[in-house]
């Protein structure tokens, strides 16, 4: 019995040629990898033989990194222990070479394990692993559970068996005020008005949270104005600065904010960037810095990395200088990437020194197709282009309905968002909305409106916590510059003016923002934060230099410390000028403008409370002083700031 157990493993596993030395081997007890072999690979030997640290060139990942060995070659035969070099190296008596080479040496009975392993043939199931995680690429749809009527919202669903304890059907909901709040920071950016908030809060109709959110993406100008700043972080789409000066960055403004406003589907948005049209040529350009720079920064290199960054969740920037301590890449994958782009073969650099060798020229999923060295590079690219967004690409999918909801959700399905290949909290969840979205031909709309719609986007949201993280409804978030900067402007009435730099650019190709835009939604006097130049505040509230891609802003630098910190002149001349306006319109009637202000900042009146200090706050009549107190207090206030 246990003899045709082991054969049959032996066949399984090792091939044929192990079946001899089975028979002869019979006495003694059988291995298995996981329980007998494994503990003592993770324990003594694979801080030097994994996850970027191959000591000796040997990798003892996997059952075929092991057959193929390090410098010395394989470093087992499968049946023949005797020969093989990993007993050689750890019986030695010779402590130069006896591994590990520093800690705990084996034990007799340990050794005596591994010898048997081998002699048994070494068995290894494919699954275990000990190397980088890697994501699958292929998509995956996996079927939505059934589950009561009421709970129609496939997001739900999916997610429903791991709410038991809270069950989404009795769950309580935010309330109108926020579920607007919420839901109008995170699809247009901007603050509900009092008179938005009231029409909504009035209307009886039980489907009027679908409803709202289909309102708003379907506001084309505010949808474009706030999804361009995400975009813009993301592709480093800057108005003015590094690289402009001598034609060395291009601006994608028009062609972005076009794709925008017009919601272009999502393949068709990649495409237009990894294979140019006119006006979308400035990102593979990337930024073409002046003097002397590092190998890894020359265009195509930069191409390569923010590609796979942004379009694929993956970081090549690591292996553009040398192997990837942190993923799986090497140094010839993110050249042979670099390759597409370049105008001539590229020689690998390792560490800025050239390393003699001609890059390949391939794509970093080569299961999904090939690039055709040989091919024009505008060929090339548009076979890159095709390969990115092809239907088998699930990576593709997943790695931007990821970005949307963690832009909702204040964190990931997976995380890093960037760095894709760890273990989503809810692989169904994740791989069936990046499968739906294929389906839905790359509509981003039809995702953010099937979040928005279901019932966890409309859980009370929670803190964040330390510790491995729990779903349980969207993340608090505090907003963003540009949010807080046009909630500033709806609160104070100082709209940024557009100003003739934002209209026209100069003649580095710098500005022109506002009027790139105005051939697609016509000419604008004033502007969102997302159009406006940099300055102190917006600086100061985390809008990154645009240098390097981003795809997320950071909640944690908080922004109550950062306006503190500042003594930035932006927000003091706004306030000023808006407790102005104030003033002119309430100067004689201090209880309404209380209210007015507390409407329009919080959408809701003040507490009584809350009342009697502003009452103390403003005097009688206020004075346009104590209006700007009035207004520094509000926007200053956690419930301003976040979105809860
Ligand atoms: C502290 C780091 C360290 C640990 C732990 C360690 N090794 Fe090594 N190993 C090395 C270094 C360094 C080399 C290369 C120099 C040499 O060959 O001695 C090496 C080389 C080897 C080689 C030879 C590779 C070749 O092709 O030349 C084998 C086989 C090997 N190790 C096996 C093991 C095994 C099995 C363990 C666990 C029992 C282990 N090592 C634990 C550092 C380590
Ligand atoms: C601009 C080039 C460049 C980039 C990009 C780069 N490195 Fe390095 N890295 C170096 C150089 C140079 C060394 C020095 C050692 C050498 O020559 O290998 C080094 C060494 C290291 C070492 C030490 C290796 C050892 O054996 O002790 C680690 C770890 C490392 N890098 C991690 C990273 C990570 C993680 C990233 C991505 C976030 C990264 N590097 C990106 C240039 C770079």
């Amino acid at each position: 019995m246990r003899l045709i157990r082991l054969s049959l493993l032996g066949l399984l596993i090792g091939g044929i040629f192990t079946l001899p030395l089975l028979t002869a081997q019979a006495q003694a007890a059988e291995i298995v990898f996981a329980r007998d072999i494994q503990p003592i690979l993770q324990e003594s030997c694979l801080k030097c033989h994994s996850r970027g640290k191959y000591k000796g060139g040997l990798s003892l990942e996997s059952r075929s990194a092991v057959l193929v060995g390090g410098e010395s070659g394989p470093a087992i035969t499968p049946g023949k222990s005797a020969e093989s070099l990993l007993i050689e190296r750890i019986a030695s008596a010779d402590a130069d070479l006896v591994m590990p080479q520093s800690g705990n040496p084996l034990t007799p009975e340990q050794i005596a394990l591994i010898r048997d392993w081998i002699d048994q043939g070494a068995s290894w199931p494919e699954e275990i692993t000990f190397g980088f995680p890697q994501a699958t690429v292929a998509p995956r749809r996996p079927a939505v559970p059934e589950a009561p009527a009421e709970l129609s919202n496939p997001i739900d669903r999916i997610l429903q068996p791991q709410l038991a304890d809270r069950s989404l059907l009795t769950a309580e909901l935010v309330s109108d005020r926020r579920f607007a709040r919420r839901v109008f920071f995170d699809l247009v950016g901007l603050l509900p008005t009092p008179a938005q908030l009231s029409a909504f809060e009035q209307d009886s109709d039980p489907n009027k949270r679908a409803k709202l959110v289909q309102q708003l993406l379907d506001n084309r100008r505010d949808y474009a104005d706030h999804w361009l700043t995400f975009w813009n972080d993301a592709l480093r789409n800057d108005y003015r600065g590094t690289g402009f000066i001598g034609g060395g960055r291009a601006s994608i403004t028009a062609w972005l904010y076009g794709s925008l406003y017009a919601n272009k589907p999502y393949d068709q948005f990649v495409r237009e960037l990894v294979d140019p049209i006119p006006g979308s040529e400035g990102f593979l350009k990337g930024i073409v810095w002046r003097g002397l720079v590092n190998a890894s920064q020359a265009p195509p290199v930069q191409a390569a990395q923010n590609i796979s960054q942004v379009f694929l969740g993956t970081n090549l920037k690591c292996a553009s200088c040398h192997d990837s301590f942190v993923n799986q890449w090497k140094l010839h994958d993110a050249y042979a990437l670099a390759s597409v782009f370049s105008d001539e073969p590229l020689t690998i650099h390792r560490c800025d020194k050239s390393t003699g060798a001609v890059s390949q020229v391939a794509f970093i999923y080569p299961e999904l197709g090939s690039i055709d060295a040989k091919a024009a590079k505008a060929e090339r690219l548009k076979q890159l282009a095709a390969l990115l967004v092809r239907r088998e690409n699930g990576r593709f999918a997943r790695t931007i309905v990821n970005r949307l909801w963690a832009q909702l959700f204040g964190r990931g399905i997976v995380e890093p968002i960037d760095d894709m290949d760890r273990s989503p909290w809810n692989a169904d969840l994740l791989d069936w909305l990046a499968d739906d979205l294929a389906e839905h031909h790359f509509d981003l709309k039809h995702t953010l409106l099937l979040i928005c719609a279901s019932r966890v986007y409309q859980l009370p949201s929670t803190p964040v916590k330390e510790g491995e993280y729990v779903f349980a409804g969207p993340l608090a978030k505090r907003l963003t510059a540009e949010q807080f900067a046009d909630a500033v402007a709806a609160l104070t009435g100082v709209a940024q003016p557009a100003t003739p730099a934002m209209l026209k650019p100069d003649g580095n190709g710098q500005g022109g923002q506002a009027g790139a835009i105005a051939a697609i939604d016509g000419e604008r006097t004033h502007v969102r934060a997302a159009l406006a130049f940099d300055d102190d505040l917006i600086r100061v509230l985390g809008r990154p230099n645009r240098e390097q891609a981003v795809t997320r802003r950071e909640s944690a630098a908080t922004l109550l410390q950062a306006l503190e910190f500042t003594n930035g002149s932006t927000l003091d001349r706004i306030i000023k000028q808006g407790a102005e306006g104030w003033h002119k319109l309430y100067g004689s009637d201090r209880a309404a403008l209380i209210q007015q202000v507390y409407l329009t900042a919080f959408g809701r009146e003040p507490s009584g409370t809350e009342s009697a200090e502003c009452h103390q706050m403003l005097t009688e009549p206020p004075t346009r002083e104590s209006i700007e107190d009035l207004l520094w207090a509000m926007t200053m206030h956690p419930e301003f700031q976040w979105i809860d």
